[in-house]
């Protein structure tokens, strides 16, 4: 039925779209948004009121003078769309005949400004997305700086589509669409732990796939802590005696598998290494890590063998881990073990150093190594609050607990990522999707100095109460919630989240279509439905 694939259409096209008559939108406005179900919503937006239909056998076209897909991430993200779009939909090919074949797309038309594909911090993650309604043949058009970018609008595409049960085909609606799109923030996580519950590699490449239908860009880690070590280190291989189980572990391939997973998507893999707290799973293999038997976090921190350890865990998952990034934690220190061990607080004397200069050395000693691999380093604000004068200027700040932080880090001088566990902590199952809406990074930050030091921000999702069962359900909707208030222009964000309380309904039911099991948005947390009903109406 497509039969004949030409690329003569095009410069028509363009003059096409100049003589129809469209309605622009330049900053999507909130009446008109509720025209619209694209979550997160893109800087800005141009629909129609036509419609067109997708071919069967839908092409991807580049133009490869510039970006040669040599890795094929366009590619497989192309796969994925078409995946994603044929769902569990049978397309009844022999219904094309009844359909004008001007109205029919017949492909993608993709050009990437630049040649590379690595997956930087700060990458260009722009793109146009265009759907000319004048084509013959018809095509949609994208063009992004990055490849990185164009995924982002293969997925803005997949949003404007809607399988017709009576054509039974796949429509695009509201043709013809012109978006400019591009992120607010250039750090948007999302916080996964391993630690109190592991989590099948399955399920982190599910959780990476939803993060990408709302363009979260940041899968930060928490690999280990108190209660479990799953991860291999090849230099010290009795930390894995620190699992669950025999079963319950990742080896340093697995990892590798899913940096390199997450990076064909545009996420970024930020590992988190906690020190000198939240360790004490390190000692069951290795218990001269804990200052005794009796008292065992933080780390002895008076011994050498901990930081040859802290050495060997940097410089293996170093090889690995490529973000520009480590975390390495450095939150909820109780020095109460140093001061009541006798050889460490013989140490402290010896060194002249009380315990919270000791905790000061601890984290300083850790940022030295992890930059000798290359890493930029991320802590949680105790740092910051602790000897915050002391740190590096290129320490990260994650704020999490006290009101302020981010307005004193940024005071003076430090990048912050913000997530205020009232508002973006996901086990908080009474927080709700309108709470996690509402809360705005850059909130009493007015100086635009210190507003560009937000790198942006991160909901979490502490492993306590969730595992394989019910993580999908706790992240989402509550996460798409904050992943439009760090992707969207702050001036198209609802200020009154009723509004968008329709569309984010929608992109809650496009998730269940796609498998992942988000919850409804009427009850708390991972509340069940309440009663029956639309998935629209939940
Ligand atoms: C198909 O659509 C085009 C453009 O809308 C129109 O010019 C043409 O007449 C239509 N053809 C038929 C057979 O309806
Ligand atoms: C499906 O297609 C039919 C026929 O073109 C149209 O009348 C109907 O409005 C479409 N349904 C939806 C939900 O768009
Ligand atoms: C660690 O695990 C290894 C292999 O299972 C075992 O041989 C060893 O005894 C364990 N060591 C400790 C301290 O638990
Ligand atoms: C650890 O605690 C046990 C039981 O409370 C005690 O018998 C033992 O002496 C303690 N060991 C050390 C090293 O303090
Ligand atoms: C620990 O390291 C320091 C400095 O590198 C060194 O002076 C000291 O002798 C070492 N201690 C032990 C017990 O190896
Ligand atoms: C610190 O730990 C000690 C013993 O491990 C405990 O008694 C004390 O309450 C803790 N302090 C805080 C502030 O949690
Ligand atoms: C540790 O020493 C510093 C001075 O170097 C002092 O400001 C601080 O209050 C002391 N902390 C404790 C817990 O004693
Ligand atoms: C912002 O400032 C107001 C008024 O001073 C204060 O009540 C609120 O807690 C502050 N919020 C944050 C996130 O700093
Ligand atoms: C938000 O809008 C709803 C519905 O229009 C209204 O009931 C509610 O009071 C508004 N909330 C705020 C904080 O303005």
């Amino acid at each position: 039925m497509l039969a004949m694939m030409g690329r003569i259409g095009i410069q028509k096209i363009f003059l096409g779209i100049l003589l129809i008559d469209v309605l622009v939108i330049r900053s999507v406005a909130a009446d008109n948004a509720k025209d619209l179900k694209i979550w997160p919503l893109p800087v800005s937006v141009s629909y129609g009121h036509d419609r067109l239909y997708l071919g069967n056998d839908l092409e991807l076209t580049t133009d490869g003078r510039m970006y040669s897909d040599a890795s094929g991430i366009l590619k497989d993200g192309f796969f994925r769309l078409l995946h994603i779009l044929n769902g569990d939909h049978v397309i009844e090919a022999n219904t094309f005949h009844f359909i004008n074949s001007s109205l029919v797309i017949e492909g993608i038309h993709v050009v990437i400004a630049s040649s590379g594909n690595e997956l930087q911090h700060g990458v260009d993650e722009s793109y146009k997305l265009s759907v000319p309604m004048q084509g013959n043949p018809s095509f949609a058009y994208i063009e992004a700086k990055t490849v990185y970018g164009a995924l982002h609008a293969l997925e803005t595409f997949s949003q404007i589509c809607y399988f017709n049960f009576s054509t039974r085909v796949i429509e695009v609606h509201q043709v013809p669409w012109t978006i400019f799109d591009k992120p607010r923030f250039s750090y948007r996580g999302l916080l996964i732990d391993t630690s109190r519950h592991f989590l099948p590699i399955r399920m982190i490449k599910k959780v990476i796939d939803s993060m990408t239908y709302a363009k979260l860009n940041v899968l930060h880690w928490h690999i280990v802590d108190t209660e479990s070590f799953p991860l291999e280190i090849p230099s010290y291989p009795k930390l894995w005696n620190g699992t669950y189980s025999s079963s319950e572990r990742y080896t340093m391939a697995e990892a590798a598998e899913i940096v390199r997973y997450a990076q064909r998507r545009g996420i970024h893999i930020l590992a988190e290494i906690d020190v000198p707290g939240h360790a004490k799973s390190w000692g069951v293999g290795y218990p001269s890590l804990w200052p005794s038997i009796n008292c065992t976090q933080p780390l002895d921190v008076s011994s050498n063998f901990t930081f040859e350890v802290i050495d060997g865990i940097l410089s293996d998952i170093s090889k690995v881990f490529k973000y520009k990034f480590v975390h390495l934690g450095g939150d909820e220190v109780n020095t109460s073990c140093w001061t009541s061990t006798p050889h460490i607080s013989n140490w402290l004397e010896k060194k002249g150093l009380n315990e919270s200069e000791a905790y000061q050395y601890f984290v300083l000693e850790a940022q030295r190594m992890a930059s000798s691999y290359g890493y930029d380093i991320i802590n949680w604000e105790e740092t910051f609050v602790n000897f915050g004068s002391k740190l590096s200027r290129k320490t990260v700040i994650h704020h999490w607990l006290r009101g302020g932080v981010v307005q004193q880090a940024t005071a003076a001088g430090f990048q912050c990522i913000v997530s205020n566990q009232e508002s973006w902590y996901l086990d908080n199952l009474g927080t709700t999707w309108q709470e996690f809406y509402a809360n705005e990074p850059l909130m009493n930050i007015t100086k635009p100095k210190q507003q560009a030091l937000v790198m942006g921000g991160e909901v979490c999702m502490w492993g306590e109460r969730v595992d394989g069962s019910d993580i999908e359900q706790t992240i989402w909707p509550r996460a798409a919630a904050a992943a439009e208030r760090l992707w969207t222009s702050y001036d198209n964000l609802a200020k009154n989240s009723t509004e968008v309380t329709e569309r984010l309904a929608h992109f809650r039911c496009l998730l269940n279509q796609r498998g992942v099991a988000a919850a409804p948005l009427t009850g708390r947390g991972r509340a069940a439905p309440v009663e029956p009903g639309s998935c629209y109406k939940q």
